[in-house]
């Protein structure tokens, strides 16, 4: 995507082939800020520290952290701790997992010689893949968008929640390639975006993305999506997936669930937008899904930019005030209207994912 007519992706390799640029987006939507990682634990630390984050850009830096730590030292050792050393910095989303996993099976074959040049080929190529299957979200996403224009002559009003835009992927993202595509198309859309508490993915970046590109949209509290929704204000929701199971439970940022629970009262469509590597093939049931836990300084402070430009967090609750703080929630099969995948848009169900992608299930 391009931020003030430059061409950007969320992670790149710099002009040196080996360390890789990142957009740090912690200081989004104040300051644009890149940082380069030159080593695993740098990557590491990204990812820990949502410096990126978004189920498939965590995937594209996790390989590159397998290539960063090959360049370093291509030993079966030290191959297998930077695994284990990515694969536990965040739990849910599983393009992790999956992303190592499928480094691990190229590179563990090969001659020590050889991995180094063979992880930076295999992250790029995730990277690309990346990118043209979020393209080809937005294509089938589009048609959604663009059949519900037709039939009512009006703006398409879309809710979303937290960050499934391209910061959260490497290019176009997930549950706004569709707005991107539609935009681009001249297919009228709005966007109710969702504060996204704790951390504001929806106010820092969704809101920051859709304001580079040109796209109508109106930033509300988390508390505002039923009232909108019973008001008549939102056609459909679409939100991105952390993590699906083979049945089609959807795994997204906390609040996604109550999202759902109001679309389906209201008889909205609810779809989750999601490239096949966020599909867990391995699990039928999203309550065998495991919720990131965060710390509670996310509850009990918001962090922001006051006026002399520092940016930090400010208390907001009582210092002895107990809190909790689940990042994720899974909204069950039965309330998603539909899947938007890259080879098209299926049913939340296990027939329907596993028709889609036979090669696959
Ligand atoms: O904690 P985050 O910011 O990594 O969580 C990301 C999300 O939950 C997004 O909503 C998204 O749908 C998954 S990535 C496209």
């Amino acid at each position: 995507m391009k931020i003030d007519g430059v061409a950007w992706r969320s992670i790149q390799v710099a002009d040196d082939a080996r360390t890789v640029i990142i957009i740090d987006q912690t200081c989004l939507p104040h300051r644009f800020v890149t940082t380069t990682l030159t080593t695993l634990d740098d990557a590491a630390h990204a990812i820990r520290t949502m410096q990126v984050r978004g189920a498939p850009l965590i995937g594209a830096t996790a390989a590159y952290g397998m290539a960063l730590a090959m360049w370093r030292d291509a030993s079966d050792k030290a191959m297998n701790e930077a695994a284990r050393t990515l694969l536990d910095t965040r739990p849910t989303a599983v393009n992790l997992r999956w992303a190592v996993e499928r480094v691990l099976a190229r590179l563990t074959p090969l001659d020590r010689n050889a991995r180094e040049d063979e992880a930076y080929a295999l992250a790029a190529e995730i990277c690309d893949e990346d990118a043209a299957i979020c393209e080809a979200i937005g294509e089938h996403g589009l048609a959604i968008l663009k059949g519900h224009h037709e039939e009512t002559g009006r703006p398409v009003q879309v809710m979303t929640h937290c960050n499934a835009g391209w910061l959260a992927t490497v290019d176009w993202g997930t549950a706004l390639a569709p707005v991107y595509k539609a935009h681009d198309a001249g297919v009228p859309v709005h966007v109710w975006v969702s504060e996204t508490r704790p951390r504001n993915q929806g106010a820092s970046l969704t809101a920051w993305e859709l304001a580079r590109h040109g796209v109508p949209h109106t930033l509300v509290v988390d508390n505002a999506a039923g009232h909108l929704m019973r008001t008549g204000r939102v056609d459909m929701t679409i939100t991105g997936a952390d993590r699906v199971t083979a049945s089609g439970d959807v795994c997204n940022k906390i609040g996604t669930y109550l999202k759902a629970l109001a679309a389906h009262r209201h008889g909205l469509p609810f779809y989750a937008a999601l490239p096949s590597p966020t599909i867990d093939w391995r699990l039928m049931d999203g309550d065998a899904i495991p919720i990131e836990e965060r710390g509670g300084g996310e509850v009990t402070t918001v962090t922001g930019c006051a006026a002399d430009g520092t940016i930090g967090p400010v208390a907001i609750a009582p210092e002895t005030t107990m809190p909790e703080n689940p990042a994720f929630d899974v909204t069950p099969a039965e309330l998603v209207t539909g899947l938007i995948t890259e080879r098209g848009l299926c049913d939340a169900s296990a027939g329907s994912l596993a028709g889609l992608f036979t090669d696959q299930a």
